[in-house]
């Protein structure tokens, strides 16, 4: 695990944007698992205006979803497949059709979670996995208490999720109890992982991630045994 530390968010979010055009650069198909969530959005904006200038090409990338809240459907305004395809997939210019998506409906989602895992297998693996960090460890909606072995499934939403994501719709009121993940076992074996932090809300999950006891009480903490892991933050998040 390689920690790299910012002054700011706005250096994570070049750093983070650096290391992902790098991936792209080395592989224009590479297999890439991309975040929601509020922290990673500088990295796309930064993406996306390299790509603007001529500096990037992300028409051949493969795009796994992360996470998907059930019973909400794609034109929803909090669909986070609408949230990754308005943030990242149409700005980079990668074609919808080269996004492999999660299941919303109730309906056929377990079969549906096995073809996710289908393909990620057979893409070989995420050649990069961007991830955020929830308040509670979640890495997608993969919620503590969680086995590192977990397959692609439908979960229900935690206290501390519900609460968190919360600011992204406007209370938890709008806030669905069930999502669908990506499994621990997807993450876990991406090539290559980048954790973006940020903020003094997660001073404390951060430092449980990095050098706490490995526990299912605390996902993200499995970080600390997968193979090539980069934690990208803040120095609010990381005072050291
Ligand atoms: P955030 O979300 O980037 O909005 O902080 C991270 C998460 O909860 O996974």
């Amino acid at each position: 695990m390689k920690l790299i530390v910012t002054d700011d968010y706005e250096a994570l979010s070049l750093a983070g944007a650096e290391i992902m055009a790098e991936v792209m650069a080395a592989k224009s198909d590479a297999a890439v698992l991309v975040a929601t969530g509020d922290t990673p959005m500088g990295i796309y904006r930064e993406l996306a205006a390299r790509r603007a200038q001529g500096r990037l090409d992300a028409s051949r990338l493969r795009i796994f979803q992360l996470d998907e809240y059930v019973g909400v459907p794609p034109q929803d305004e909090r669909s986070l497949y609408g949230w990754m395809a308005r943030s990242f997939v149409h700005p980079l210019g990668t074609p919808e059709a080269s996004v492999v998506r999660l299941p919303w409906s109730a309906n056929g989602l377990e079969a549906s979670c096995r073809a996710y895992d289908q393909a990620v297998q057979s893409a070989g693996g995420f050649d990069l996995a961007v991830l955020g960090l929830g308040p509670n460890g979640h890495l997608g909606f993969n919620e503590p208490p969680c086995d590192a072995h977990a397959p692609t499934r439908a979960i229900d939403l935690t206290e501390a999720s519900i609460e968190s994501n919360a600011s992204y719709w406007g209370g938890t009121h709008r806030v669905p109890h069930r999502a669908v993940t990506a499994g621990m076992a997807q993450l876990m074996a991406a090539h290559e992982i980048l954790l973006v932090v940020s903020g003094a809300h997660k001073r404390d999950i951060l430092r449980l991630t990095v050098s706490g006891p490995i526990t299912p009480d605390v996902p993200s903490s499995f970080l600390q045994q997968a193979a090539n892991v980069i934690v990208l933050a803040d120095r609010a998040a990381w005072p050291s």
